[in-house]
C-alpha cells in the first residue's frame, strides 16, 4: 500500500476531502499518514480512519516527508513554498498533490480536472511527471459546466462575470460574514416587524452600521453583508485584471492543453454568499447551433451537470447557490441566444467552490495514483 502523507486536512477544503474520501472508502487502500504544523507527537485515536498512522507528524520534519509515495496538501501556499521545492532539491521523487495555486504555473505540474482532463492526466503520468495541482475554483465549476462545448472545440471566445461565495476567500472570510449578519440583526433589532418604521429608515439604519467603527470587517476590509466586492486578488500588471481574472485564461487553457488559446476574460466578483460560487457565460460559439442541440451537448459531457429549464420556478428553486451548496451538481440554466449575435449564447451556472471546485479534483487524482 502506498505511503499517503496529508497535510492541511483541518482546514475547510482538507476536512471536505476527509469527509468525501471516508464516504468513497478511499483510505481503505492507502497507508494514510497525518501531518500538522503545529501539534505534531498527538495521537489521531479521536477520528475513525482505518490504516493510520497513531500519531500526528510534523508537517516540517524533511525526513518524515521523504518516506512518502504521495503528499496530498490542502495547507495552502506558504506551506507548498516552504516545503515542495526544497523537498524536490533533496531528492524526493514522489507525488505532490496541491490544492493551492503557486505550483499551477510551472512547466511540469499539471492542473488536475480529470472528467475535463483525464487523457492529457495520463499522458503526463507516463512521461514521469509528478507534481499535480488543483484548479481555480471558478475555472474548475466552468470546465465543468461547458464541458461538452469545449470537448466540441465550439468555442471561439467567452466571457465569464463571477458572483463569488465567502468559501473561496477561506474560513476566515465565511465567519466574517456570519458575524457581519449577526451585526446588524442585533442592532437593527425587529424594525422590519415595526409597521412604524420606513422602509427607507431602516435601510438608512443599516447602512450607517456598516459603517460604524465597531463594525466587524477586518478580513474583507469593507462589509460585504448589502454590499459585493468586484475585486477578487491582487493586480495584474497587464490590461487592468485581476489575478482571478487573469486565471480564467491561463488555466483553462494549461487544463486543456489547447494549441490555440482560447480567449477568456471577464470581471470576479465576491458576494454576500457563504459556499457556492455562480458564473454568468457569454460566449461566442464557431457555429449557428439551436438552443437545443447546444443543450445536449452540454448535458450529455458528465453526470454532474443538471440542465435547469429556462423558467422562473425551476430557476429560483435549482439555479441557485443554496440549492447547490454541499452537491456535486453542477447547475446550468438560463441558456439563451443573445440578440447581439447568432452565435452567441449566454448561460448561468452555479456549483459548490469546496467540491469540483476544490477538494473533488484532488480526490480524484489521488485515486488515479493508488
Ligand atoms: N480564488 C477563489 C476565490 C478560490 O477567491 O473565490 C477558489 O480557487
Amino acid at each position: 500500500m502506498k505511503n499517503v502523507g496529508f497535510i492541511g486536512w483541518r482546514g475547510m477544503v482538507g476536512s471536505i476531502l476527509i469527509q468525501r474520501m471516508l464516504k468513497k472508502k478511499d483510505f481503505d487502500n492507502i497507508n494514510a499518514i497525518f501531518f500538522t504544523t503545529s501539534q505534531y507527537g498527538k495521537s489521531t485515536s479521536n477520528f475513525n480512519i482505518k490504516n493510520k498512522h497513531k500519531k500526528l507528524e510534523n508537517a516540517y520534519d524533511f525526513k518524515k516527508l521523504f518516506e512518502l509515495d504521495i503528499i496530498i496538501t490542502c495547507q495552502g501556499s506558504k506551506y507548498t513554498d516552504k516545503v515542495y521545492f526544497k523537498l524536490r532539491k533533496i531528492g524526493w521523487n514522489g507525488y505532490w498533490i496541491d490544492a493551492s495555486s503557486n505550483l499551477r504555473t510551472l512547466n511540469d505540474s499539471v492542473i488536475v480536472l480529470d472528467p475535463i482532463n483525464l487523457k492529457y492526466i495520463q499522458q503526463k503520468l507516463n512521461m514521469g511527471v509528478k507534481t499535480f495541482v488543483g484548479g481555480n475554483c471558478t475555472v474548475s465549476l466552468m470546465l465543468m459546466a461547458l464541458g461538452g462545448l469545449f470537448k466540441n472545440n465550439l468555442i471561439d471566445w467567452l466571457y465569464v462575470s463571477t458572483y463569488q461565495a465567502a468559501s473561496g476567500a477561506g474560513a476566515k472570510f465565511m465567519k466574517e460574514l456570519i458575524l457581519q449578519i449577526q451585526y446588524i440583526s442585533k442592532n437593527i433589532p425587529n424594525l422590519a416587524y415595526n409597521s412604524s418604521y420606513n422602509i427607507l429608515d431602516i435601510e438608512q439604519k443599516i447602512s450607517k452600521q456598516m459603517y460604524s467603527s465597531s463594525f466587524p470587517k477586518n478580513y474583507f476590509h469593507i462589509p460585504l453583508i448589502n454590499n459585493l466586492i468586484p475585486w477578487i486578488d491582487k493586480k495584474m500588471n497587464n490590461n487592468g485584471q485581476t489575478k482571478e481574472e487573469w486565471k480564467g485564461q491561463f488555466e483553462t487553457n494549461k487544463i486543456l492543453n489547447t494549441n490555440k488559446i482560447i480567449p477568456i476574460d471577464g470581471v470576479c466578483v465576491r458576494i454576500a454568499t457563504l459556499r457556492s460560487h455562480s458564473q454568468s457565460f457569454t460566449i461566442k460559439l464557431n457555429k449557428n447551433l439551436s438552443i437545443d442541440n447546444l443543450t445536449q451537448i452540454i448535458n450529455s459531457h458528465n453526470k454532474w451537470v443538471k440542465i435547469i429549464p429556462n423558467n422562473f420556478d425551476d430557476t429560483i428553486n435549482f439555479l441557485t447557490p443554496a440549492f447547490v451548496s454541499g452537491k456535486l451538481d453542477i447547475v446550468v440554466g438560463r441558456i439563451k441566444k443573445i440578440n447581439i449575435d447568432k452565435n452567441c449564447f449566454s448561460i448561468f451556472s452555479v456549483g459548490d467552490q469546496l467540491l469540483w471546485g476544490a477538494s473533488e479534483p484532488l480526490r480524484r487524482m489521488l485515486k488515479l495514483l493508488i
